[in-house]
């Protein structure tokens, strides 16, 4: 396992895309299929962890502890993490697919700081009224801890609180996706514009 605090700035000279949206904008779903279709890496950092969780350790305890108020980890157990993850694959990445990161304007500075500049910012846009919907949908058969009323109003809550700063500073990168509509439709937008990406 690479130990992140060993290594400088790593050398990805690859894509690397962020993916951001709220709860339940579809930041998953899209990963999935665009992973697939330009063979990039994709790493959801809300799938590392709750992976974390899974392994029952004291580290996950105090992780499960802020993901079930629906609040964000801390920036360096993230960014650890991440980097961990991203040189574990980076022999064979033609690319990056960061899907739920930046949460936070300041996550964004540390990622260029400490992993690399993205190339391109996703920013999955969707209503409130949407998300719950959605994500309400999930609950009746998700084993996520964090898919309950509260938790899902608080992570949309949070979303909310951070995401405009998030949009200002990176401003230069971000593709708006409008997605209010069907998962195919979606698709279509963001494969029509990585087309014309170095992807
Ligand atoms: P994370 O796991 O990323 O959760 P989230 O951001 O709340 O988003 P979801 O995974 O619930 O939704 P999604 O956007 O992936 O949508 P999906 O494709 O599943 O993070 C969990 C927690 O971890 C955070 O709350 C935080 O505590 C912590 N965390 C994560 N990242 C962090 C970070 N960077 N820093 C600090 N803490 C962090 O779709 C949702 C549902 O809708 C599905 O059922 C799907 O089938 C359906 N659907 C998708 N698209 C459509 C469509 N177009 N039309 C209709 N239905 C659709
Ligand atoms: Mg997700």
């Amino acid at each position: 396992m690479v130990d992140p605090h060993k290594l400088e700035k790593p050398n990805i000279d690859v894509p690397v895309i962020w993916v951001i949206g709220g709860p339940g904008s579809g930041k998953g779903t899209q990963c999935e299929q665009i992973a697939i279709k330009y063979g990039l890496e994709h790493i959801s950092v809300g799938k590392l962890l709750r992976d974390e969780v899974e392994n029952g350790s004291c580290k996950g305890a105090k992780l499960k502890h802020i993901m079930d108020r629906g609040e964000l980890v801390p920036n360096e157990v993230v960014i650890d993490m991440l980097k961990t993850e991203m040189l574990n694959r980076l022999c064979n990445a033609k690319g990056f697919l960061i899907d739920g990161y930046p949460r936070q304007k300041e996550q964004g500075i540390l990622f260029q700081e400490k992993i690399a500049a993205p190339t391109t910012v996703l920013y999955l846009e969707l209503s409130n009224n949407t998300m719950l919907e959605r994500l309400r949908k999930r609950a009746l058969s998700s084993t996520r801890s964090d898919d309950n009323e509260e938790t899902m109003q608080r992570r949309i809550t949070t979303f909310n609180q951070e995401n405009n700063q998030i949009l200002a500073q990176f401003a230069y990168k971000v593709k708006k996706i409008d997605a209010e509509r069907h998962i195919e439709a979606i698709f279509k937008e963001i494969s029509d514009f990585l087309d014309t990406e170095p992807c």
